[in-house]
């Protein structure tokens, strides 16, 4: 039985999910939240690297998440995932773009904001990171760690914090006793549990989860697949969930963003995409993963060669050099993903 499958039965109805523009998806967020969907995020790029030899690792990226929806990113190593992330959670500053956000009173920009207007934002939006590790104070206590996130934020303070503090280190598979341990003293996976509870401890919203799976042993990663989902359903948190695991995102996700080279290829409500997905790259990801659909790896040669560099990538459809149905058009198509109608884009021009 794969880790999704041996997870509780809290899955969403994915056919339900909501096409983009979203329209409306499963809410318990406040009454007075502006209508729309949570994120929208439109334009957005990202240049590293001096402006003579640009390494284009965002190009042009748009999609939305509806307010306790959760979307799956997914596309190979490098293809600007992390970047993405950290640009809406404001770790890293957009090239250009917009990241529309309505979890306030008015939308705001997280592109444009000042960080000092980001700062009251910073406990609805939370990241998760693939190695937290950097980001735990080795000098701190485990118990200081996650009680420093609640006094930031005025939460379980007095008599509530202790219990909180174990509460949240139960709720991911952790010992209270662990309260009173430094980083050091724990193995990677246990220090990516720390950090999802750090996470969790302020009550976010929103969360950008990067890879919080890939540290964890299997039996763990049933665990956290399950606390996300079902914190998801009780808190109606919206979650980015960030995966190289295809089954996982199955599971856990509504929709799915399909990214190849810093860029878009495919949209699509989960069920839809596993079920038929429409671009070469989707198809091939989907062949190549450990539990594919028979037809599907039998029909779709699977990926071969590198992901071509950011700095020199091929001009028109970027997947062209590994796509096994490329033809001379393909140099020259625009990658701007189309709406194909039920909630699904696709970046191929024979989609259309
Ligand atoms: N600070 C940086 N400076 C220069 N290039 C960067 C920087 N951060 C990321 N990149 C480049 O941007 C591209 C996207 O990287 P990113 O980390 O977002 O990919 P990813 O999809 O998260 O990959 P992985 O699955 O390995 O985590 C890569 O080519 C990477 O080398
Ligand atoms: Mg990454």
């Amino acid at each position: 039985m794969s880790r999704a499958a041996s997870a509780a039965s809290a899955a969403p109805d994915a056919s339900a999910a909501s096409a983009m523009p979203v329209a409306s998806a499963a809410s318990s967020a406040a009454p007075a939240a502006a209508p729309g969907p949570l994120v929208e995020i439109a334009g957005l790029c990202k240049q590293f690297g001096p402006p003579s030899a640009p390494v284009r690792a965002v190009v042009d990226v748009g999609f939305t998440i509806a307010r306790g929806e959760t979307v799956g990113l997914v596309g190979e190593s490098g293809s600007g995932k992390t970047t993405i992330g950290r640009m809406l959670t404001r770790l890293t500053e957009p090239s250009a773009g917009r990241v529309l956000y309505r979890g306030g009173d008015a939308p705001v920009d997280l592109a444009a904001i000042s960080l000092r207007r980001y700062r009251p934002l910073r406990a609805r939006i939370q990241m998760i990171f693939q190695d937290p590790y950097a980001s735990l104070n080795p000098r701190l206590r485990i118990r200081q760690i996650i009680g420093e996130a609640l006094d930031t934020h005025g939460l379980h303070q007095g008599a509530a914090r202790l219990p909180r503090i174990h509460a949240l280190l139960r709720q991911v598979g952790l010992d209270e006793d662990h309260a009173e341990r430094y980083p050091h003293e724990f193995s990677g996976g246990q220090r990516q549990r720390i950090g999802i509870a750090r996470a969790l401890a302020v009550e976010p919203e929103f969360i950008v989860a990067d890879e919080p799976l890939s540290a964890l042993d299997v039996s763990i990663q049933a665990q956290v697949i399950n606390l996300l989902s079902d914190l998801r359903d009780r808190l109606g948190l919206t979650l980015l969930f960030i995966s190289h695991d295809l089954d996982v995102v199955e599971y856990l996700c509504d929709r799915v963003v399909v990214l190849y080279l810093g860029r878009v290829v495919e949209i699509a409500p989960t069920r839809a995409l596993y079920d038929r997905p429409r671009h070469p790259y989707t198809r091939a990801l989907l062949a190549a993963s450990p539990t594919p659909d028979p037809a599907l790896r039998r029909e779709i040669p699977l990926l071969e060669g590198d992901l071509p560099s950011p700095a020199n990538p091929p001009s028109g459809c970027v997947f062209r050099t590994r796509c096994p149905l490329a033809e001379a058009r393909c140099a020259s198509h625009d990658m701007t993903p189309r709406p194909l109608g039920d909630g699904r884009w696709s970046a191929c021009w024979r989609d259309e």
